[in-house]
């Protein structure tokens, strides 16, 4: 090998080594001490390498994380060792008896010390080291023979490639076959089932099956899109020394680079186990994972190995099982929720049953589809699951309680809250309410708009938002601007400076970017970077709200149904209204007045003169909806000038209540005069 090759060697080598350092402090140890785009120029590097000397790429290069060709099935995979499981205690008695019963069978245990673990509910996986490298990742399967996910488990962020991670790890054992739990956080599960909501696809029911769901793909590259996390805890075959005790192997696996659980922990005696168990039925919520209950481990692996077996549950340790989050009860109706981008998401009313030490009244049913394919009837008698902060969910229907009373259910043909048709579109699992002014979305689609990334509008929660609607002082987004002190005032726990703050936060608002306007409206698929995309290529909402299908679909990163779906909120009468009043409102962004010229070549939105070009206004009295300073950045944002006092060059005197001597002013010299309304129609007219 000549001079050159062996110096890219040594750099493939290092890169490697570099790049799966970065992967552990990322995903493992959750500090990470590069940026993104320095890990990613690592990563091109090595793919640049690789792709000149395909020859060189190994099982173990960070590169091969990426998912591989489609599998049209899983192959069959002997486990070196059974895949045994626990046996279960319910009780603390349970406990005690498994405890006493041990003692019996060997003197030693009364000096045991043990471990307890928290039980994740997940799915079981083997994986194979050989020389450190990993080399298969199998599921279950029935215990002794599983299935070949490895394609799959090696897009697992956590699963090392190559252990140890880190150069001053342990040296690993010849062969190394370790069991682990699969599983996918509450957090992530709620995130991704959002995410699928609202592109109208299928949620899944559970954590669990979603990571079982996922690591099932024959599309590995689907796999790859799932945050699925791994906790290694057993060994079950091994071709070298490794620790003896349950608590040096959790430490030994740590070292090594393997995800080992956090939340273990060491008791010196039975006792010391009891108290734990205690602590855990509390703790249990507190988990980022749903556990179903906690295992105990004696430590010492070869005195539980000595123990042998009842059946073929090791005695050595047992799952003491949270008391059941399932339960069954009446489904008294069904409900729908409306979201943000008008999804229609059912739930159902459930007969107040007690699930974990919660009353739980209402269930997610998940979507239509689920309703439909389970064949949940109002009045069946249902099993609900409630599982740490998961929302609780309907399981099925107990169809042998039935007595015939039980209704077919229908979803909805129009919206529970507006009334308005909803709409289904094709391929698409989810209903949606399209009426913008409906007020179940309107509440979502306001705490939207008025949010951090949108038109971050300090200061206005959730419960003004409802208050605000409630009051009928809000109809759609727009009627947020023409919000006045005196309004705020009259609606409970208003006082004046909370008001005053508040108004102007909403004033302040009007000066945000032709972007996060975009964005907080909330159009299906088009989030924060989308709509600053959008912002650079249209000049205006009108201009962006006047482009075809075809014109957006010109926008990078605009895809078909997104195209559709901007045209058509676009489209809708009651969202007109709202481009139109926000611009009469002088809520009206232009990409122009952001950086003149920079986007001129790209704006579709042709130029032309301003509405009130060459007009000049006095504004005079209090108006009905805009403050002064509103209205006088309406005039202006549309080319008007305002000047305080009236003369000859006055164009239009606008006029509110309680007016002065500026009125009396403007009649002897003839200037036209005009209501709020007035201005708003003369702005609109000559914008047309
Ligand atoms: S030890 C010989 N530790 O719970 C059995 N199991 O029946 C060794 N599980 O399906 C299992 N977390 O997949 C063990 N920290 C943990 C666990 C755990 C979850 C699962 C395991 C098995 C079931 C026990």
């Amino acid at each position: 090998m000549d001079g050159a090759s062996e110096a890219l060697l040594q750099e493939i080598e290092q890169l490697r080594r570099e790049i799966s350092q970065h992967d552990y402090r990322y995903y493992v140890l959750d500090s990470p001490i590069v940026s993104d785009a320095e890990y990613d120029r690592l990563l091109n590097r090595l793919r640049e390498i690789e792709a000149a000397h395909p020859e060189w790429v190994t099982r173990d290069s960070p590169t091969q994380r990426v998912a591989g060709a489609v599998a049209e099935r899983f192959a069959k995979v002997p486990h070196p060792g059974p895949i045994l499981s626990l046996g279960n205690a319910f009780r603390l008695e349970d406990l005690r008896a498994w405890y006493d019963r041990l003692i019996r069978l060997d003197d030693r245990v009364r000096a045991a010390d043990f471990v307890v673990e928290p039980k994740i509910d997940g799915l079981s996986v083997v994986v194979h080291y050989e020389q450190g490298i990993f080399t298969l990742g199998a599921t279950r399967g029935n215990g002794e023979v599983g299935e070949d996910i490895t394609q799959n488990m090696r897009t697992v962020r956590l699963l090392p490639l190559r252990i140890p991670q880190s150069p001053d790890g342990p040296t690993p054992p010849k062969r190394l076959v370790v069991r682990g739990e699969a599983y996918m956080n509450v957090a992530d599960f709620d995130k991704l089932n959002q995410r699928l909501l609202e592109a109208g696809e299928r949620t899944y029911l559970n954590p669990r099956n979603t990571a079982a769901g996922s690591l099932r793909q024959l599309d590995s590259n689907l796999t790859a899109s799932r945050p699925i996390r791994l906790l290694v805890y057993q060994v079950v075959a091994v071709e070298g020394v490794i620790p003896t005790k349950q608590w040096d192997l959790l430490k030994y696996f740590k070292d090594m680079g393997l995800p080992v659980t956090e939340f273990a922990e060491y008791c010196p005696d039975f006792e010391q186990v009891l108290a734990a168990v205690e602590r855990w039925r509390e703790l249990r919520t507190q988990l980022p994972f749903e556990a179903d209950g906690i295992v105990i481990k004696i430590n010492d692996l070869r005195l539980a190995e000595d123990l042998g077996y009842a059946g073929r549950d090791p005695r050595g340790a047992i799952a003491f099982k949270f008391p059941a989050q399932e339960k069954m009860t009446r489904l008294l109706e069904i409900g729908a929720n409306i979201g943000r981008t008008g999804v229609l998401t059912p739930y159902a009313v459930l007969e107040p049953v007690e699930i974990g030490g919660v009353i739980v009244k209402q269930a997610t049913l998940h979507n239509f589809d689920f309703i439909e394919e389970k064949d949940i009837r109002q009045g069946d008698r249902v099993l609900v699951k409630r599982a740490g902060e998961v929302i609780p969910y309907v399981i099925g229907p107990v169809v042998d309680a039935r007595d015939g009373s039980e209704l077919p259910y229908q979803p909805p043909t129009t919206c529970p809250s507006c009334g308005q048709p909803v709409e289904r579109d094709e391929g698409e699992v989810a209903f949606y309410c399209v009426n913008a002014a409906c007020p179940a979305q309107l509440v979502r689609n306001l705490e939207h708009f008025v949010s951090r990334g949108a038109m971050d509008i300090v200061g206005l929660g959730i419960r003004i938002v409802i208050q605000l609607i409630e009051a009928g002082l809000i109809k759609d987004l727009a009627d947020l601007y023409a919000v006045k002190k005196e309004n705020l005032l009259e609606i409970e726990g208003f006082a004046e400076k909370r008001a005053e703050n508040l108004i102007q936060a909403i004033d302040a608002s009007r000066k945000q970017t032709l972007g996060r306007m975009i964005s907080a409206l909330g159009i299906r698929s088009v989030g924060e970077v989308l709509a600053n995309d959008l912002a650079r290529y249209f000049s205006d909402l009108d201009a962006l709200g006047r482009a075809s299908v075809e014109d957006l679909e010109r926008v990078e990163g605009v895809g078909p149904n997104t195209a559709k779906a901007i045209a058509e909120w676009f489209a809708r009468p009651a969202n007109q209204e709202v481009v139109r009043k926000l611009r009469a409102y002088g809520v009206w962004p232009t990409s122009r007045s952001r950086s003149a010229g920079e986007n001129g070549e790209h704006a579709s939105g042709e130029a032309r003169p301003l509405p009130l070009n060459g007009l000049t206004f006095v504004i005079t009295g209090t108006l009905p909806t805009l403050s002064r300073e509103a209205t006088k950045a309406l005039i202006e944002e549309n080319g008007g000038k305002v000047t305080d006092s009236v003369s000859k060059k006055t164009s239009f005197l606008v006029l509110g209540e309680n007016a002065g001597s500026k009125l009396d002013k403007a009649r002897q010299l003839g200037v036209l005069v005009l209501d709020e309304a007035g201005l708003l129609q003369l702005i609109q007219e000559k914008g047309e």
